[in-house]
Formats: C-alpha cells, sequence, structure tokens
C-alpha cells in the first residue's frame, strides 16, 4: 500500500464552474467567481472585508503594506513557522523579532511577547499552527495596551475557532492560504481578510496595482488612476471558480477530515500512555479543524528512524518547519535568545498524511506500523 502525503481533492464541481469561468468571456480578476467567495467568507464568518489573492504569501505581503512597515521597525512572529510569515515583513525593511512556542502546542507563547516589545514594536503576527488557534484574548490585549496591530496568520486555519470567534475575524487583518495542502485548495491561491475598518479602501488599492480602480467599477469615481503603491494581488476568475467549488462542499471536506483526525488520535494514543510520543494538544478555548496531524517523538533520531520505517512501507509522513532563527538567511541577523521549544517542534514533529480521500483502512494501517515500531524497540 502507498500513501502520499497530501492528495488534492476534487468535489467535482471545479470543471463546471471553470468552464462557466472561462465561456463569461471575462477570466481576469474581480470578476463574479471572486465575488461569489468575497461573499461566501462574509457572511459565513462576519469578516469585514475579504480580498482573494494569489497565495497567502501575497496577502502576507499586502498586510505588510498596509501596515505601512518601513526599515527598522519590529514585527514578533513565532520561529516555528513558513518562511512567508517573516519575508513578507523584511520585504519592508522590518527586523524580525522572533519568540518562542508554547510547551502545549507550536503557536505562539503569548507570555514571552511583552518583554519583546520595544519603542521600534509595530506588529504582533500570531500563527494558528495546524489550525489551533493561539491564546488571542491575550494577545489582543497586549496589542492594545502597547498600541500594535496584529495580523493573523490564518494560512492553515480556515472554518476554526478561538471561543466561538472564527479565526481570521479577531486580528486587525489575517492571511489565508488556498494552497493544494491546505483543507480547501484553488492550487495556488489566498485571502486578505480586513476586520479593522481603517484599512478597507486603501486594501482595494494596494490589491488593484495601486489604481482606484475598484472604486471605478462601482461607480463611485469616473476615472481611475494610480493613487498609492500596489502589485498585481489578484488573482484570475479561474482560480475564484475552482475555489468557489470547494467553498459549496466545505461541511463535507471538514468533517470527513475531522473523521480522519480523530481515528489516528484514538489509535495513537495508547502510545502516549506508554511514554512513546506526544500528540497535538488543543487547548480548550479552541476548535480542531483537522488541517493537519501531527505526533511528537522523544528524539531527533527517534523521529529519523520513525519517518524511514514508514517511507519503506510506502508512507510519506514529513517533518515541518526549520527555526527561522536558526534558517541560512536569519541566523546572522539573529541578536535574540535561544528559543528552545522552538527547536523541539523542528526537531521533533511529525506530519503523518492527511487529506480527504484518506480511508480508514490506510489511517489503521499507518497506526498500526507506528505501534509495533515502538513495541519492538
Ligand atoms: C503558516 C503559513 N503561512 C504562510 C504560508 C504561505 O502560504 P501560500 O503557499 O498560500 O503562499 C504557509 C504555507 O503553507 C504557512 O504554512
Amino acid at each position: 500500500m502507498t500513501i502520499p502525503f497530501n492528495k488534492p481533492y476534487l468535489t467535482g464541481k471545479e470543471a463546471h464552474y471553470l468552464y462557466q469561468a472561462v465561456s463569461s468571456g471575462k477570466i481576469s480578476g474581480n470578476g463574479m467567481f471572486t465575488k461569489k467567495c468575497h461573499d461566501f467568507f462574509e457572511e459565513k464568518y462576519g469578516f469585514k472585508r475579504v480580498l482573494l489573492t494569489t497565495s497567502c504569501t501575497d496577502a502576507l505581503e499586502m498586510a505588510a503594506i498596509l501596515l505601512d512597515i518601513k526599515e527598522g521597525d519590529e514585527v514578533i512572529m513565532p520561529s516555528y513557522t513558513f518562511v512567508s510569515t517573516a519575508n513578507a515583513f523584511v520585504l519592508r525593511g522590518a527586523t524580525i523579532i522572533f519568540a518562542d512556542s508554547g510547551s502545549e502546542n507550536p503557536n505562539l507563547d503569548a507570555t514571552k511577547i511583552e518583554a519583546l516589545i520595544t519603542p521600534k514594536t509595530k506588529a504582533i503576527v500570531p500563527v494558528h499552527y495546524a489550525g489551533i488557534a493561539c491564546d488571542m484574548d491575550a494577545i489582543m490585549d497586549i496589542a492594545h495596551r502597547h498600541n500594535l496591530l496584529v495580523v493573523e496568520d490564518a494560512a492553515q486555519a480556515i472554518d476554526s475557532f478561538y471561543k466561538g470567534r472564527p479565526l481570521g475575524s479577531i486580528g486587525h487583518m489575517a492571511a489565508f492560504s488556498f494552497h493544494e495542502t491546505k483543507n480547501i485548495i484553488s492550487g495556488e491561491g489566498g485571502m486578505l481578510v480586513i476586520n479593522d475598518e481603517r484599512f478597507i479602501r486603501r486594501a482595494e488599492i494596494i490589491w488593484e496595482k495601486g489604481t482606484n480602480r475598484a472604486e471605478f467599477f462601482r461607480g463611485e469615481v469616473n476615472k481611475y488612476g494610480w493613487v498609492d503603491i500596489g502589485s498585481s494581488f489578484l488573482p484570475a476568475e479561474t482560480t475564484a471558480a475552482f475555489l468557489f467549488a470547494q467553498l459549496e462542499s466545505i461541511e463535507d471536506i471538514q468533517q470527513k477530515r475531522k473523521k480522519s483526525w480523530n481515528l489516528y488520535y484514538e489509535q495513537l494514543s495508547p502510545l502516549v500512555a506508554q511514554g512513546h510520543i506526544e500528540l497535538p494538544h488543543i487547548p480548550t478555548y479552541a476548535t480542531n479543524n483537522a488541517h493537519m496531524f501531527y505526533l511528537l517523538c522523544k528524539t531527533p533520531l527517534d523521529r529519523e528512524k520513525l519517518i524511514a520505517m514508514l517511507k519503506s512501507n510506502g508512507i510519506l509522513a514529513v517533518f515541518h518547519y526549520l527555526s527561522l532563527h536558526k534558517s541560512q538567511y536569519y541566523t546572522p541577523k539573529y541578536k535574540g535568545s535561544e528559543l528552545q521549544m522552538s527547536d523541539y517542534y523542528s526537531d521533533c514533529l511529525v506530519r503523518l498524511p492527511m487529506y480527504y480521500e484518506l480511508e480508514e483502512e490506510h489511517i489503521s494501517h499507518i497506526c498500526k506500523l507506528i505501534t509495533s515500531f515502538y513495541q519492538t524497540k
């Protein structure tokens, strides 16, 4: 049996909507399907304003422009994250201040943030790792007291909640990903959510290459031109059409993934009781959107052997981020302290296959292999 790490799922409606988009005669951005997706997100999750982007990376870059990040500004974020979380702000000249992850899960440890704030700090970027919420009340409280802006990196966090509030609706802005590895996909794709009304008008302008074209198409101005900096952040209608097909099946997709996640959790729990591994901890304030199933090995060597054993059985399990403060690019610039928890997740976390079409028998097979790996050690 060969089991890939990820397999993009097609709901069956994608080709139909793509055909509709193409035959409508308008396949560049900001058309009918883009609007359908925007309406879906604004209605379902109460986001104030949504703009589809070509990736989450682009949504983060838009956020950095909107925050007016300048040379020397400091931005606090976890080191255990994807490179785009940091790059978006580095591109505007920011210095990244990496905070450690918590002991319960790889999310930013909110208790470590305040000590990192200086007069140069401009923003905090919490990353909801594996779609599990960061402690947003604590983070928003720190931000309000220090007059900082918060951008949620919600790349993995679609349809997940913090104390009943959708992730992406709490910070001043949020960025989501629809890359083919996510729960809801469009190949490449993303979205910027703007919850603070002060930023909405400028966001539309940055989105449309620094022009007020969106206002022109709404009939609010009689010509459009260059009014600010910006870039081509909007996706083609073909991407939006694909995405809309996925959104119509979001309940089904989420239900299936959660079922798989729970099966993994049940079948691997005995190994936790036996002291071999750790499983994800979901705080009481958070929901689980089943974006990812990970386990934590006791040592890097243990992880290497486990991944190799699975690979020799045709199963692709993978580790995840390498701490950014230890990356080739950032190490020479890094002036902070050791980030023990971040390094622990870099060294010991393994992600198991997780995708819509993963069957119960696949999960049982993987869990049996992992169980016998530890029991014959
Ligand atoms: C936390 C995080 N932020 C940002 C991104 C970038 O997303 P995209 O590939 O849509 O640009 C990723 C990618 O997986 C991610 O995991």
